[in-house]
């Protein structure tokens, strides 16, 4: 008779397939109700959120053993370029595309923002942040009927320092992060106004300076910002939006001088 023990060896006893535990605040349509769902999906090493709401979206089964529906996200860049995946992940408002299952604590809580409306489970709607762009005219007219030729050059150095500035991608994370920006003011949220600074900085985009610092003076402008500060620290790319607040409440003010008093109103 064998004496071989027949028992698996201890590392086989032991090792469970690694998962990765969601919790995931859904809605079926924009005017149901809320409810959280748990999912468990197999882990690999760099899966970022985004991967691991494809796998649900797979095996759309939750953590009870119950068939579900494929979680509804939002995507497009999937290189923290475009601001559309962005989503509150454990408790932040942030993109999910860059967010790495490795540097979350479990469960990894998936919440739509709560700043704008919910179209479906993690989808919201963020066109208040692309009217609010009309409102300011965030662009630089040049539209003509004839050829305009080069524009102005810009020194360097200013260029780089624009560029800075131009990275928004009206992700609204900033707006998400403000406890100004809610249902109860028509505040249009820190990204706006560092754009406003943005165009009328310039050298074309500043024949509408005047335009801008007028709709920053109207309600939901500049006047509604509380000096929070969250906007900076929440901003994925290093936006200086506590700065450009400070510029835009400088011009404003200015402005508002100019107005009182009379003025050409040259642009400078
Ligand atoms: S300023 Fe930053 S946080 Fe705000 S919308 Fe732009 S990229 Fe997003
Ligand atoms: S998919 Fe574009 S920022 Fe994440």
């Amino acid at each position: 008779m064998s004496n071989q023990n027949t028992a698996a060896p201890e590392h086989e006893q032991t090792t469970k397939p690694k998962t990765v535990k969601f919790e995931v605040l859904r809605q079926d349509k924009s005017d149901s109700p809320s409810y959280w769902e748990k999912f468990e999906v197999p882990y690999r090493p760099n899966m970022n959120v985004i991967s691991a709401l494809m796998e649900i979206r797979r095996n759309p089964v939750n953590s009870d053993g119950k068939k579900s529906t494929p979680i509804s996200w939002d995507m497009n860049c999937l290189e923290e370029v475009c601001g559309a995946c962005s989503m509150v992940i454990n408790g932040r408002p942030r993109q999910s595309c860059t967010a790495l299952v490795d540097q979350f604590v479990q469960p990894i809580k998936l919440e739509p923002m709560k700043t704008f409306p919910v179209v479906r489970d993690l989808i919201v709607d963020r066109e208040f942040m692309f009217d609010s762009l009309k409102k300011i005219k965030a662009w630089v007219p040049i539209d003509g009927t004839y050829d305009l030729g080069d524009g102005p050059r810009m020194p360097e150095r200013k260029r780089q320092w624009a560029y800075e500035l131009s990275k928004c991608m009206t992700c609204g994370v900033c707006l998400d992060a403000c406890p100004n920006v809610n249902d109860k003011t028509n505040f249009i949220g820190p990204a706006l106004l560092s754009q406003v600074r943005l165009f009328n900085t310039h050298p074309t985009g500043a024949m509408n300076k005047d335009e801008r610092l007028d709709a920053l003076m109207t309600d939901g402008g500049i006047a509604e910002c509380g000096n929070s500060q969250n906007c900076v620290v929440a901003c994925p790319k290093g936006i200086p939006l506590t700065t450009s607040i400070a510029a835009m409440n400088r011009a404003t003010n200015i402005h508002m001088f100019k107005n009182f008093f009379g003025s050409d109103h040259m642009v400078d």
